[in-house]
């Protein structure tokens, strides 16, 4: 029966989600989603400096270990998500402070004692997550203000800790920001040519149902032109952004996002499988969609699972149509 065919079995490449250690502790159906349907688990919030990090002189890898040990429990794949990020820092790194050197003793002690506690269990991770304004300027951040050339470093520490993990560099919103894009491409250059281990490029994913399908095939084939593991990190197709109070979520507006989401898989399967890490969607069911619970956006419903966790014909329709992409 179609309740036995799943999508991870059609797809030659690991699928996954962002989970809540929370959410797969108390709800079982959330908790079935994950072990059944899904090859690769990414931590939404619990490896993120906040969470794991939130004193000077101590960790907390209780949730992230949580996350680990469900992910080796059922055979899956864990992808980390992320070293060095401009937000979610806790207070005490945000009041940190010191000269150029106790920075970088700080970030690299951060990623270093992450990156070696997870070593072995990480298949990749996000190193660098979110560096580039849509004008291809740096973004202003802690590492961006108090250490120069903080992203290079942050990839040779990672490497230093886990010469495996396959390490990328995460982002969002390339497609129809032309100088975002280059910012991106120029960085994997600059990094490449002086011997910096980056192995990856996430692109987030976070879509609409009307984001112009050529501005995101331009992304992907330039991203692909880089010779990188490309993921397709956090991918969700909002149908709602401007948050119409009034939207009503009609057959019309599923079939064209169900469309979207055919079109974002057929993309990637055509990219080289030596180069396809993945695709990870951002939360388990509409329900758990940080769209929702972020943006308060009560209206929005950009995933595959419903709010009672039951396949959305947006997932029926990548079924049938993924075997004759
Ligand atoms: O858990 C606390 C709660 O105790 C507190 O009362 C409440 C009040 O603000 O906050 C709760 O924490 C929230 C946390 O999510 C857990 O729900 C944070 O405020 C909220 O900021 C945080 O949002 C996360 C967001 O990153 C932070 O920017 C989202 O869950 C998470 O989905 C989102 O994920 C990011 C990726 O890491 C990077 N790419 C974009 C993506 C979506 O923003």
């Amino acid at each position: 029966s179609a309740q036995d065919t799943y999508l991870k079995n059609i797809v030659k490449f690991p699928l996954g989600a962002s989970v809540n250690p929370r959410m797969l502790n108390e709800n079982e159906a959330y908790r079935n989603i994950a072990k059944e349907e899904w090859t690769s688990l990414t931590a939404e919030n619990h490896m993120k400096m906040m969470l794991i990090h939130p004193a000077a002189d101590r960790f907390d890898f209780t949730k992230g270990d949580e996350i680990v040990a469900f992910a080796a429990k059922t055979g899956k794949r864990m992808h980390g998500h992320t070293l060095v990020w401009h937000n979610q820092v806790p207070q005490w790194m945000k009041d940190f402070q010191g000269d150029q050197q106790a920075w970088e003793e700080l970030l690299k002690n951060h990623i270093q004692t992450v990156a070696s506690h997870y070593k072995g269990k990480m298949a990749g991770w996000d190193v660098v997550n979110e560096s580039f304004l849509d004008d291809g300027s740096l973004r202003p951040s802690l590492w961006a203000d108090h250490i120069p050339d903080y992203i290079a470093k942050s990839f040779q520490w990672a490497h230093e800790a886990d010469p495996d993990a396959i390490l990328f560099y995460n982002d969002y919103g390339q497609d129809g920001k032309p100088k975002k894009m280059q910012a991106i491409l120029d960085l994997v250059s600059d990094l490449k040519r002086r011997g910096i281990p980056i192995h990856g490029l996430g692109l987030q994913m976070h879509i609409n149902v009307d984001s112009k399908r050529n501005e995101l095939q331009e992304v992907l084939d330039k991203s692909v032109a880089t010779g990188l593991k490309i993921h397709l990190s956090e991918l969700d197709i909002a149908v709602n952004p401007k948050n119409n109070p009034d939207f009503v979520y009609e057959e019309k507006v599923a079939s064209a996002q169900a469309e979207q989401f055919n079109f974002v898989f057929k993309s990637y399967m055509m990219i080289p499988a030596a180069q396809q890490y993945g695709i990870t969607f951002w939360n388990i069911s509409d329900k758990d969609s940080w769209l929702r619970g972020y943006f308060k956006r009560p209206k929005e419903y950009p995933l595959l699972f419903d709010d009672d966790y039951k396949r959305k014909p947006a997932y029926n329709s990548l079924l049938n149509y993924l075997p004759h992409a």
